[in-house]
């Protein structure tokens, strides 16, 4: 199958004087039509650049150094302003964290839904209208009729949540870019929007690229993960099989810091040391090593990846095992 998300050696760097600092280091992966892929790691690892840099919203001063971006057949690195735009909006939309200050207070819900198709020409009243209903009833919004009149500060944190993605697929995109999305909300509600992203996922064969730091809801979700740590790829694979067999020490760790029966409500254990800044001058030997159970002398002078043909599973350790 031809991937609908293609990156391959993607860098990206945050500018400091003259130089940029990798923020993030030849990520590579690719992302199927319809499939729900996970992006995990601590936070600073370098997923909210990522998810940036695929529709070409990265902040200032931060830039792509190398790498490409391939979406739906388009180089995202070399397509037009005006393209881009176009994408975006369309075959490829974004929801993040920030979902209060996303939704404008001013502005009724019903229209910030209908926003995206309004932006991208779309004039006709009457079929905004009943596709802001019927978007809405897909997210499980209650009483659209009424509550397209309704202002953000009416809604619960959960709605607007809600709100928020039935405005992210109303143009029916091919790929939905999902940062952190359920993090400021509580565990019930956290859920729902779950098992509403899997709906979209199923009914409208949308695929996700969903990001958390949690590998609790990245496995509950997600068909396929990816790990992150200190801006590189550590390790990719099935979902499942990635939380159940765990070959690189650090996601190892990360899923030992998961609240788990006896545990739950206990403080989360942490991996002990601490993620490398970006400022650090960046180590010969493997990134994780310094925090590593099993490094060895060899991890500390250079380090390589390890596929897994046979479960298609990759990590980036030369200590790695199949199970
Ligand atoms: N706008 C920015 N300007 C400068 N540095 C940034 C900016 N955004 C992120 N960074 C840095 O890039 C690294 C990766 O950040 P980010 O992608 O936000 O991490 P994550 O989303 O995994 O928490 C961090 O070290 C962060 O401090
Ligand atoms: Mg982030």
């Amino acid at each position: 199958m031809t991937p609908l998300l293609e990156v391959q050696n993607l860098s990206i760097g945050v500018k400091r004087g003259k130089a940029y600092l990798p923020a993030v280091d030849a990520l590579y992966f690719q992302l199927y039509p319809g499939e729900i892929l996970g992006l995990v790691g601590e936070s600073g690892c370098g997923k909210t650049l990522t998810a940036r840099a695929i529709p070409g919203l990265l902040p200032q001063g931060v830039q792509i150094t190398s790498g490409h971006i391939r979406f739906n057949g388009t180089d995202m690195r070399k397509v037009s302003k005006k393209e881009l735009r176009r994408i975006r909006g369309n075959e490829l939309t974004m929801i993040f964290q920030e979902q209060m200050t996303a939704l404008n207070p001013l502005l009724k819900i019903g229209r910030q839904i209908s926003e995206p198709l309004e932006l991208h020409g779309e004039k006709d009243k009457k079929l905004l209208y009943a596709k802001t209903i019927e978007v809405m009833r897909k997210t499980g919004l209650p009483e659209p009729e009424r509550l397209v009149s309704a202002y953000p500060h009416q809604l619960s944190g959960g709605m607007r949540q809600r709100a928020m993605i039935a405005a992210a697929i109303i143009s029916g995109p091919k790929l939905l870019i999902a940062d952190e999305p359920t993090t400021a909300l509580d565990a019930a509600i956290q859920g729902q929007i779950l098992r509403l992203l899997k709906t979209i996922n199923r009914e409208l064969g949308t695929a996700v690229l969903f990001i958390s730091h949690d590998l609790d809801l990245i496995s509950r979700l997600c068909d396929r993960t990816l790990v992150m740590y200190a801006g590189r790829l550590v390790e990719a694979g099935d979902a499942q099989s990635l939380f159940a067999n765990p070959r690189h020490e650090y996601t190892k760790a990360l899923i030992g810091s998961i609240p788990s029966g006896e545990r739950k409500g206990k403080p989360l254990a942490t991996i002990p040391g601490k993620t490398p800044s970006i400022e650090e001058e960046k180590p010969a030997g493997c990134p994780f090593a310094p925090r590593c159970l099993r490094a060895e002398a060899l991890c500390f002078a250079g380090f390589s990846g390890k596929t897994f043909p046979k479960d298609q599973r990759y990590a980036l350790c030369r200590l790695a095992e199949e199970d």
